[in-house]
Formats: structure tokens, C-alpha cells, sequence
């Protein structure tokens, strides 16, 4: 049977490597996995104590409406009801808003080195991709403009820990005023964010406007296994995107999950202090080994090897350290590394100073 060439020439994501898959492969017991930007101290104490209480009540499905999740991510978040959205992690949220606004042939604008989601996403739903640098997004939309139905804008962005600011986001919403397209403003590493000059989009939303900003609480509110992400979107997306989402497509425990999470200030405090202590380790650690390295935003470090990062990858995997190979993102000596707790930073960064003497460097 026919298949369409835009699938045939998907690449699938990588995820990063699961703990489990290793143990079984290395025959290892003690692993650390900075892999997938999760977050090291766990799901909230308040998060976990709701899904405990949940647990007695899932044989019932859970609610279609995300009544709870509604009202108080709205009152949070200080946005109207009717501009929020919920999916099975923004990962659901990019793939439905490819399906909503993509016909076969249109296209999707993105910055190179971007999230992988939406170039598989707009993939799946037969739409091109078309990449650019972000300080030429303007000027390629313009060129492209008869085809280019979204414009996905990840800040912070993944790999690479990069984003614009204040004034390129203003720029960007400015310059695609009444054209027929969304820009997407993927905040999934927001609360990560340290330069004075970031900003969310949230801040020039408007409910009949073009803007999405899609947040996820995979990261900062350590939900990664329940899977939730939120959008905040005109009246007329949530409209049709309530009409094409599955009605169970948030699972009851990541709900309760959520509403707990988003109280517990404590733990965002807790969660920001970490991270940013542990991106300031790495940086002196990087520039100690001489590695250079991308200053990030998110809960992850971009660094060059100076070597094939296959091998530095292969290397700390036998030592117990699983980091993200980043070849597919186009950088082939590069490896990222998520902020842990202390000790796994610690020890991840002792193993690669090992590796890096083990794997020579490139001439
Ligand atoms: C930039 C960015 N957006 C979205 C996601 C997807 O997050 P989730 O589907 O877990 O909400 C990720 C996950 O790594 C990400 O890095």
C-alpha cells in the first residue's frame, strides 16, 4: 500500500536511554540518567500524597473536562478559562495543533536545531518543514508565507539551552499580525529561565490574537511519567482543539497530580535552585576540562566533546552515566547533560574527565 513520502522519511525520536534498558545491557545496578531533563528531586510531596489519594478511585475515567486543572491553572496562570488547553504532555499539544491548522502540502517554520516534536509531528500530519536561524524567522516567514500555516518558537530551546528575547518575541508577533498563521511559543524550560531579558509570551497574548504558549509539567513540576502539558490559546484554537482531543486524553492521576503540583511553591523554589546551581557547576567544571558549552536556560548543558560523542556516550554508559547524544539534532560531537542532584552531577562530571581520557580527542 501506498504510504505517504512525508512518513517515509520520518526519522523517530530518540528518547534518552531508560535506566532500566541499561542496567540490562552494562549488567550494572548503580545508574545515574541525566538524559531526558527530568526533574532529580522527584514529583512534588503534595503531587505525590494527591496521587495516593487518587489511587483508590481509578477504576472510573477521568474527567473529560479537566474541570479542576481549568480552574486552577486559570487562577495561577491569570488566564481565562476558555484559552486553556490540556494534552497527554505538549508533545499531544504540538501534534493536535499540526493536525488542526496543517493541509497536506502547507508548512511548518521552525529555528534549526529546534525540539525534534515538531518536525515528527508535522511529518505525521503531511506538512513541510522549513528551518531557520532564529534572527532570520521574520524574514523566511515572509518568504514562505503562503505556506507556512505555524511557526513553532521553543524559548528556551532544547538542545541548546538558546532563546530570544523580549524584543525578537514582540518582533515575531508584531510582524505576523493578521496573516493567516500561529506563532507557538514552546516554554516547556520557562521557569528555568535566568537572562533579564526573557520573557513569556503570555505577556502579549490576546485571547482573538495568534499566539500559543505551550507549557509542559514534565520539567520544572517533575510530572514526566503522568504525562501533561497546557496550552494557552485563542478562543477560536481551544474551541476545535476540545473538538478533536481524545476526552480521556489526561489520565485521572495526572490531573490530581497537577492541581497539587502547581501549590507546592516550596518545591518550584526547590526545583529552580538546584538546577541553577547545578548549570553554574557545569560550567566550571566545562571550562576546567576545556569544553565548550552552550550557556542554557533550561535544566541542561549542550557540550562539545571535541571527540565523536558516540564514544564518550558508549564510554560513561559502561561507568553508569547515561547523557543524551545530540546527532540527530546536527551536532555530532556534542552531548547534553541534565541537571541532577549534587552527588549525580558530581559523579557524572568524575566519569566523563575519565572518558575523555579514555576516547581521544579529535585533531
Ligand atoms: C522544548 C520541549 N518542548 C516540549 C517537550 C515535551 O514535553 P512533554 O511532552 O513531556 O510535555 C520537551 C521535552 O523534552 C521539550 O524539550
Amino acid at each position: 500500500m501506498r504510504i505517504s513520502p512525508e512518513l517515509l522519511n520520518l526519522v523517530p525520536y530518540k528518547p534518552g536511554k531508560p535506566i532500566s534498558e541499561t542496567q540490562r545491557e552494562y549488567g550494572l545496578t548503580q545508574i545515574i540518567k541525566l538524559a531526558s531533563n527530568e526533574n532529580p528531586l522527584g514529583p512534588s510531596p503534595l503531587a505525590q500524597k494527591a496521587i495516593s489519594l487518587a489511587l483508590a478511585s481509578q477504576h472510573l475515567y477521568p474527567d473529560p473536562t479537566h474541570f479542576k486543572m481549568i480552574e486552577t491553572v486559570s487562577e495561577k496562570w491569570k488566564v481565562r478559562k476558555q484559552n486553556l488547553g490540556f494534552g497527554n504532555g505538549s508533545d499531544e499539544l504540538i501534534d493536535l495543533l499540526c493536525r488542526i491548522y496543517c493541509e497536506p502540502g502547507q508548512a511548518v517554520l521552525t529555528i534549526h536545531h529546534a525540539f525534534a516534536a515538531y518536525e515528527i509531528s508535522a511529518a505525521a500530519n503531511r506538512a513541510k518543514v522549513i528551518k531557520a536561524n532564529p534572527e532570520d524567522l521574520i524574514e523566511t516567514y515572509q518568504k514562505n508565507k503562503a505556506q507556512v500555516r505555524l511557526i513553532f518558537v521553543p524559548n528556551p530551546n532544547n538542545p541548546t539551552g538558546s532563546y530570544i528575547n523580549k524584543t525578537q518575541v514582540q518582533q515575531l508577533i508584531e510582524s505576523v499580525k493578521g496573516e493567516e498563521v500561529l506563532v507557538i511559543f514552546d516554554e516547556a524550560y520557562n521557569e528555568f529561565a535566568r537572562a533579564h531579558d526573557y520573557v513569556s509570551a503570555q505577556n502579549f497574548f490576546d485571547p482573538q490574537g495568534q499566539v500559543v504558549i505551550l507549557r509542559t509539567f514534565s520539567k520544572a513540576y517533575g510530572l514526566a511519567g503522568l504525562r501533561v502539558g497546557a496550552m494557552i490559546a485563542p478562543d477560536s484554537t481551544v474551541d476545535i482543539f476540545n473538538r478533536i482531543r481524545k476526552p480521556f486524553n489526561v489520565n485521572d492521576l495526572a490531573q490530581v497530580a497537577l492541581v497539587a503540583a502547581l501549590q507546592d511553591e516550596s518545591f518550584m523554589k526547590k526545583t529552580q535552585e538546584i538546577t541553577w546551581k547545578g548549570l553554574d557547576y557545569f560550567y566550571i567544571q566545562f571550562e576546567k576540562l576545556k569544553l565548550p558549552y552552550f550557556k542554557s536556560q533550561g535544566n541542561f548543558v549542550l557540550f562539545d566533546t571535541r571527540r565523536d560523542a558516540k564514544l564518550v556516550f558508549e564510554g560513561l554508559l559502561k561507568k553508569g552515566v547515561i547523557l543524551r547524544p545530540v546527532a540527530n539534532y546536527g551536532f555530532p560531537k556534542h552531548l547534553r547533560i541534565s541537571v541532577g542532584l549534587e552527588s549525580e552531577n558530581q559523579m557524572a562530571l568524575e566519569a566523563l574527565e575519565k572518558v575523555l581520557h579514555e576516547v581521544p580527542e579529535d585533531v
